[in-house]
């Protein structure tokens, strides 16, 4: 190829990739699926997987016939018929793993993680904001899974309705000034809703049975991170 032909073609290329671009992110803007980085202005806290986690699990059950770790993939399983977490609870069953050691009450907190529900699993909470002001509400947020839509409770706020055998990317932030909470899919902005008020909150995720359960319920969870506006 002559010179003067390369410089063309290479031109055409880039010419080709900018409009590609713009397209896309014109596109992005157009419905309003505008992808956006949710830890800028946010800074990392510090998680111990061994000191930090605490894994919540059917009482009479090892701790390995509900829960893997493995290739820094934390599995969470439990069934219908399995008792709860203490012999003392009245809940339905579950197995969650809860953020220890940084329960806040205050400021601008952001949860992050990829998550993954496989087909079936339905009736089930899979992350959720713990801590709420007054006797009626023990959440300030549940993200549930019903027939493979993910929504905000058991109400008609969906997040999304295809959420099974995918990995997806979940970022929640509570800001506790503004007395809101926020949920990204893939980056994307899906839920802001008020909080549900208390000054004692935590995070969790994994699988706790709410209504209409399925027999058998699943999520797994990798890239765990905890953030605090600075
Ligand atoms: C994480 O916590 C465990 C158990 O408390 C401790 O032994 C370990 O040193 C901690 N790791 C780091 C990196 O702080
Ligand atoms: C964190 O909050 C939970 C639930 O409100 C409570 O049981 C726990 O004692 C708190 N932990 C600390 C260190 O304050
Ligand atoms: C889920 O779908 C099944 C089959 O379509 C239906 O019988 C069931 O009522 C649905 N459950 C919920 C909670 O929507
Ligand atoms: C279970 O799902 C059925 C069908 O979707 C619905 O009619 C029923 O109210 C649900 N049960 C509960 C406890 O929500």
């Amino acid at each position: 190829m002559a010179r003067h032909q390369k410089v063309v073609v290479s031109g055409l290329v880039l010419l080709a990739l900018a409009f590609f671009m713009v397209f896309e992110i014109g596109f992005q803007r157009a419905w309003g699926y505008e992808i956006i980085d949710t830890t800028i202005g946010f800074d990392q806290v510090p998680l111990n997987i061994s000191s930090d986690f605490e894994i919540q699990r059917p009482y009479d059950v090892p701790q390995s016939a509900r829960y893997s770790f493995v290739d820094g993939v934390h599995e969470l399983w439990v069934y219908s018929t399995d008792k709860p977490h203490t012999p003392t609870s009245n809940t339905k069953p579950r197995t969650e793993i809860r953020i220890l050691g940084h329960n806040y009450s205050s400021g601008v907190w952001q949860f992050e993680g990829y998550g993954y529900v496989p087909k079936g699993t339905s009736g089930v909470c899979i992350m959720q904001i713990f801590g709420a002001s007054g006797d009626h509400h023990a959440t300030t947020l549940m993200l549930r899974v019903y027939n493979g839509t993910l929504k905000y409770y058991n109400t008609d706020l969906v997040l999304d309705p295809n959420i099974y055998d995918k990995w997806f990317q979940l970022n929640v932030i509570h800001d506790l000034e503004a007395k809101k909470v926020m949920v990204f899919i893939d980056g994307v902005h899906k839920l802001y809703v008020n909080d549900r008020g208390g000054n004692a909150h935590h995070f969790k995720f994994g699988v706790y049975a709410q209504n209409n359960d399925s027999y058998y319920m699943e999520s797994r969870w990798k890239g765990i991170k905890i953030f605090k506006k600075c």
